[in-house]
């Protein structure tokens, strides 16, 4: 049966008592079918909502018990050092015991982990359970034996293959901080990560595949490291065969020291305190240089095991396919940590979404028997556009429930994506989340009714809040900034190296709640809706820039005196940058020096961050003070009313 779709303009419509949801609703309804709700195994959210409001730190207990620990914890949540927090301190654990080590004595331990396909679908892979273990085992043991020890940071750099999902857990294993870089980025952005965390080893492939394409990652690679001091191993799996430089000493072959007697297929699991870091992922903020966000053990494990959990129903039989990039915070929770602590069988996929063809997503669902696809709203737009032909030709029977991130979706997309992709019959878990937070913060669950385009409500024990410049909330449907307000386990602990920007871009505009640095609405049902960042933060395809280091790296080009670079709306990538350059006296702006700054952009950050358009500009609009003032060049580019221009210098 499909689920049952009310439109209410002004009138209110009851929901199903299942459902749990609020007793009246606006908009545009979806409600959960009889069959959502009959196989869902939480069928009452109201319920679970209630208890975990009235006792924050009872429930996350109770799901943490669900976990194993070297040692129980004294205190669930220390608040005493706010905004520092800290969850189940004083416990003992280690991600990769939950992940890994407790399926082995359970018959989980033949069930399969992950099953890969290639791009070129010609390789396939999987691993049980025992398999993973015993890669992860072999990794661990390498790169013990180069010398990582509890705390060093190690900087993974790689194609989405089965070896960067080892190379993560090996980390955690050992007690290591790891820093993944994603595979997209290039020599600048890896320089300053690999710079920032002073990582010891490096992790990389020798080449990735991408859309047919060879990307030589260990010459960008080569090229970054380099100039980093800090570096004394690089450990190189081979994936392309193709010809690379190697430094001998310093490079490693993955597959030569596989053969050797360093590696162990069984390895101990370091005991870790639950607040010892797990790793650090940079991601852009509105200032120039990217923030090293730091998770810890404990708390980001307990998270991400009861978000996924809840929110994506899992199941033994399910097959779980997120199809984000490892190097992102989607990717490490939601590909990798969520799935594993709960035994979950996960797909994972080296390629995008319409190579060789717009059909490829659709035939793997097909092949593999996909239960849950897990997505953003740019790759649906994208696919979209080819039409439901491309779909049409496969089996999508076995979806059951499917799941958006990383930009808000428009109800076109919503739409198409549940009636062409789910048939009707599978609900979607929009869900709002960051780098920041580790696991989803405003969800569904597939038995609350939806409306597309919103995320619903707050995760069991938070409370989420719209409120003014002064932090005063504002009313229903107004528009506001996004606030959290209640601590959770899987929170950021810390900037790493970096405190008091931690305290300052989190805690300090409202004190005592959290400031997601987006702006939003919450309607009559209580439903919120996010517009957007409200700093200098862009969402290209659903990958978080900053224009801050767009322009950094068009300053490096000898041509440019200065630039600014804005988002700007785009019909599938949500938004993308938009560059206004002032160049160096004598110089001419012309098509082809704009088109070699775009590819010098895409050069030094990736691909991902290559300039839409550049133009040339004679001034920049500033305030008296000197900042560029980036809402009148949006407003200019798209031919909109400028505003209050009281404050532009003369
Ligand atoms: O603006 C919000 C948007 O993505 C931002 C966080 O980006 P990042 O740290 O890269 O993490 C993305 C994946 C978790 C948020 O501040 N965002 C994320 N999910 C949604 C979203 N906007 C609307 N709807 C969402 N479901």
């Amino acid at each position: 049966m499909a689920v049952k779709k009310k439109t209410t303009k002004k009138k209110s419509t009851p929901v199903r008592k299942a459902s749990g949801g609020p007793k009246k609703m606006h908009g545009e309804v979806f409600y959960p079918s009889k069959e959502v709700v009959a196989q869902a195994n939480l069928k009452n959210w109201d319920a679970l909502a209630k208890s975990a409001a009235k006792d924050l730190q009872g429930f996350w207990a109770k799901e943490a018990k669900e976990l194993e620990w070297f040692k129980p914890w004294k205190k669930t949540l220390d608040d005493s050092k706010k905004p520092f927090f800290k969850w189940f301190a004083d416990g003992k654990v280690n991600i990769v015991h939950n992940c890994i080590d407790r399926h082995l004595k359970t018959s989980r331990r033949n069930k399969l982990a992950f099953i890969w396909e290639s791009e070129d679908g010609k390789e396939h892979r999987t691993y049980s359970y025992y398999a993973l273990n015993r890669e992860v085992s072999r990794m661990a043991s390498i790169i013990k034996s180069l010398g990582v020890k509890k705390g060093d940071r190690v900087t993974i750099y790689m194609g989405r293959i089965p070896e960067i999902v080892f190379a993560m857990l090996a980390c955690a294993k050992v007690g290591a901080i790891h820093s993944v870089v994603f595979g997209g980025f290039s020599v600048d952005a890896l320089q300053g990560r690999i710079e920032d965390s002073a990582s010891k080893l490096v992790i990389i492939c020798d080449g990735s595949y991408q859309n047919g394409k060879l990307i030589e990652l260990k010459r960008i690679a080569d090229e970054a490291i380099v100039r980093c001091p800090s570096v004394e191993n690089v450990l190189v799996v081979r994936r392309t065969s193709h010809d690379v430089p190697f430094q001998q000493g310093r490079d490693h072959w993955y597959h030569e020291m596989l053969e050797t007697p360093i590696a162990k297929e069984r390895f101990p699991t370091e005991v870790m305190d639950a607040e010892d870091p797990l790793f650090i992922l940079y991601t852009s903020g509105s200032t120039g240089k990217p923030k090293a966000i730091l998770h810890t053990h404990g708390g980001y494990m307990v998270g991400t095991y009861s978000t996924l959990k809840y929110v994506f129903d899992i199941k033994d039989e399910d097959r779980w396919w997120c199809a984000a990039d490892p190097g992102w915070i989607t990717g490490h929770s939601y590909i990798v940590y969520g799935p594993l602590l709960n035994g979950a069988t996960s797909f994972l996929y080296e390629g995008g979404p319409t190579f060789p063809n717009p059909g490829r997503w659709w035939q793997l669902i097909e092949r593999y028997g996909i239960t849950i696809l897990y997505t953003a709203p740019t790759a649906i737009r994208g696919l979209m556009r080819f039409g439901e032909e491309w779909p049409n030709q496969f089996d999508l029977s076995s979806l059951r429930l499917l799941g958006t991130v990383g930009e808000p979706i428009n109800p076109e997309a919503w739409k198409w994506y549940f009636t062409v992709i789910g048939k009707e019959k599978c609900p979607i878990m929009d869900t709002w989340w960051q780098t920041e937070t580790g696991m989803f913060m405003i969800t569904p669950t597939p038995v609350v009714p939806l409306k597309p385009g919103s995320g619903t409500r707050p995760f069991f024990g938070q409370e989420a809040e719209i409120v003014d410049e002064q932090g005063k909330p504002v009313k229903d449907n107004e528009e506001g900034y996004l606030v959290l307000k209640k601590p959770w386990p899987a929170m950021l602990r810390t900037i790493y190296k970096d405190p008091d920007r931690y305290v300052s871009q989190y805690w300090s505009k409202y004190p005592g709640r959290y400031m997601t640095g987006d702006s939003a609405r919450r309607d009559e049902d209580g439903y919120f809706w996010i517009i957007g960042r409200v700093d200098d933060v862009i969402k290209v395809s659903g990958h978080r820039l900053g224009t801050a280091e767009v322009e950094s790296a068009l300053i490096t080009h000898p041509a440019v005196a200065e630039s600014a670079a804005i988002g700007l709306p785009h019909e599938i990538k949500g938004q993308a940058i938009f560059c206004f350059v002032l160049l160096k006296p004598n110089i001419n702006g012309t098509p082809e020096l704009a088109e070699e700054l775009r590819q010098h952009v895409a050069k030094t950050m990736g691909a991902i961050a290559r300039p839409e358009e550049v133009r040339f500009v004679d001034k920049l609009p500033k305030t008296r003070s000197g900042k560029i003032m980036r809402r009148v060049l949006k407003a200019r580019a798209q031919g909109l009313p400028e505003g209050d221009l009281s404050t532009l210098e003369e």
